[in-house]
């Protein structure tokens, strides 16, 4: 099924994704070869890494971009973004354009730490609420305290969007974090799926036993808004 990415480190030595451009196309051949037609780069922003500023992100994604077309496929796509991890001030720096949203859209890739509790992540989804950002929860199987019944749904409702990793979704039926997540697809909380790859051998782009999951349990309409579709809409910058 074709695929596009909105959660991936793929951007050379800006963060702590892709070491070099040739690593990169690495990581993005390994990529197509599992149908990501394209990606939306996401480098952390964090003041763990001063390089990932806007101008960079977009400079690094049109060079990367051109490559990419030419060793891989001439359609290929490479939007900036950023995964921010939650801070008090998120929602000033998107507003001043120190922040980037997913590709220039309203969406917003936002981490936080995996311990956070849910009053600060839920106070977080309602201050975007009052803006015209829309928050994209990043790799939701992080976070414990969304594991209560019920709080993924309220999120939901506040206007949050739900983005889970391949990766945990391909594992181990009795690993009770790939149960909760297995749940959540089944009961079509999920909006996008993302690579989250960070390098070409360790946290590779594996989506392969993920997908074989998927595609026996999940109904194919809602598979493919996951993978793509919703992509799509985000990137026309149209609520799904
Ligand atoms: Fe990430």
């Amino acid at each position: 099924m074709e695929k596009i990415d909105i959660h991936c480190h793929i951007l050379p030595g800006i963060d702590d994704g892709a070491g070099s451009e040739d690593e990169s196309i690495r990581m993005l051949k390994a990529a197509y070869s599992q149908g990501i037609c394209s990606v939306v780069a996401t480098p952390h922003a964090s003041p763990e890494y001063p390089d990932s500023r806007p101008e960079v992100i977009r400079r690094l994604c049109a060079e990367l971009e051109e490559r990419a077309r030419r060793e891989i496929a001439p359609e290929f796509r490479i939007y900036p973004g950023q995964e921010i991890l939650s801070t008090d001030s998120v929602l000033e720096k998107l507003e001043s354009g120190n922040f980037l949203s997913l590709a220039e859209s309203a969406y917003v890739l936002v981490e936080f730490f995996p311990s956070t509790p849910y009053s600060s992540i839920y106070r977080v989804i309602r201050e975007f609420g009052m803006t015209s950002y829309v928050p994209v929860l990043a790799h939701i199987e992080r976070y414990e305290a969304l594991r209560e019944e019920g709080r993924v749904e309220e999120l939901i409702r506040t206007g949050a969007y739900m983005q889970m990793n391949y990766r945990i979704i391909g594992g181990k039926w009795y690993d009770r974090s790939v149960r909760w997540c297995r749940e959540m697809l089944e009961e079509g909380n999920i909006h996008f799926l993302g690579t989250d790859m960070h390098h070409a051998a360790y946290r590779a782009p594996e989506t392969g036993a993920a997908m074989k999951w998927l595609e026996k349990h999940l109904d194919q309409d809602y598979l493919a808004d996951i993978c793509i579709g919703n992509v799509r809409k985000l990137l026309k910058d149209i609520r799904i």
